[in-house]
């Protein structure tokens, strides 16, 4: 140690890393952090939350135990694994980047963060991650938690979401980030994140082991940090969503290949709040001919920028005189249990699942 750096357990960096080794959460992919689980995991958690992921991660793992085995798999097998998880292209990124990972690497993720960022789904802060958790490199793994934090601990007036914020993040905290341990300072700053330093409600300083560094926390002005451009308005869409029954099977449709739940199969639906006479209307136009038709309610699914709010209704296919759907897209008779095995349904839909998880014979 040089007459100038402070005392070892007495840097910013130490502090947290005690603090990490007493209060860690226990989460299922540090019991063994490979480059595959943390890769898995890094992606699960990008949009979803932690409690959730949890029984998601054991799934894929317990389908697909290495890259390998999530290479050969059929996409549509990986898309089901990977229902209500949401944010499909993850999924379907991560089966990609498995082929390119056998195909180009022997079956193994490359150890440096440069090369790992080259593959499909994998940004600059899931390249971090891995590359600083399983591998120990020195790179600063910048996600919601450490720019909040930042922006805390710096009083940092910029908006969150600019590029100049993430790039003086990481600046900050190469600068504090130790030699050994770096995916453990990453992994600390998350938890302190989303625990202590929480994205909403007021941060339990008392309990930081960055308190006397946080230049918020000396001023009170935590609630001002980190500034935030403000939300523009989500978009709303009615639609009008129809299970639809013939022998014991439910009519679906695939969705395009592009956009929102791109390649996914779903309850066709129409545009609009539809009443029960427009409904048999609108599917006479199509090709189908229904019996009676009962409402299922209505439900709301929120997407990020985007919000379906939808009736249901069900009924029975009397006639099918070769369907022609609405904007096209491909449409099959699937039974109850092909559902739950086979074809991977958005959980846009969960209003609606109950409906369709057993065989039903209507007139
Ligand atoms: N959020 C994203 N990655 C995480 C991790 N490795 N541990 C805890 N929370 C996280």
């Amino acid at each position: 140690m040089n007459g100038n750096s402070p005392p070892d357990g007495e840097t910013p960096a130490a502090r947290l890393l005690a603090w990490y080794d007493q209060n860690r959460r226990v989460l299922p992919w540090r019991e063994s952090p490979t480059p595959y689980h943390v890769w898995i995991s890094e992606i699960m958690l990008q949009q979803t939350r932690v409690e959730a992921v949890r029984a998601y991660y054991a799934r894929f793992l317990a389908r697909f135990p290495d890259i390998p085995s999530l290479a050969v798999a059929d996409e549509g097998e990986v898309l089901k694994c990977w229902e209500g998880l949401g944010y499909y292209s993850r999924g379907r990124n991560l089966h990609r980047a498995a082929q390119v990972l056998v195909e180009q690497y022997g079956g193994r993720m490359p150890a440096g963060r440069e090369e790992i960022r080259r593959l499909p789904g994998i940004g600059a802060y899931t390249s971090a991650a891995i590359a600083s958790i399983a591998f120990g490199e020195r790179v600063p793994a910048v996600d919601g938690n450490l720019l909040r934090i930042f922006s805390r601990m710096s009083c940092c007036g910029e908006e969150i979401g600019n590029d100049r914020t993430k790039k003086l993040a990481e600046a900050y905290y190469l600068a504090l980030m130790p030699e050994d341990r770096p995916g453990d300072f990453n992994q600390a700053l998350m938890d302190l994140g989303s625990g202590i330093c929480a994205a909403r409600g007021v941060p339990d300083c008392g309990a930081c082991p960055w308190q006397r560094d946080c230049l918020a926390k000396s001023a009170g002005r935590q609630l001002e940090f980190p500034v935030k451009a403000p939300k523009k308005a989500r978009r709303a869409e009615k639609r009008t969503v129809l299970v639809i029954w013939r022998d014991g099977r439910i009519l679906l449709r695939q969705r395009p290949g592009n956009g929102l739940l791109a390649g996914l199969w779903e309850l066709p639906n129409l545009t609009g709040i539809l009443s029960e006479a427009e409904v048999r209307k609108a599917c006479f136009a199509l090709g189908l001919e229904l019996g009676r038709i009962t409402p299922l309610g209505e439900a709301k699914h929120v997407f990020t920028h985007l919000e379906w709010q939808m009736a249901g209704y069900e009924a029975a296919a009397v006639s099918d005189s070769g369907i022609a759907p609405e904007g096209g897209g491909i449409l099959v008779w699937a039974a109850p249990e092909e559902i739950r095995d086979k074809y991977p349904v958005p959980s846009a839909f969960d209003a609606f699942r109950e409906r369709i998880s057993r065989p039903v014979y209507l007139e």
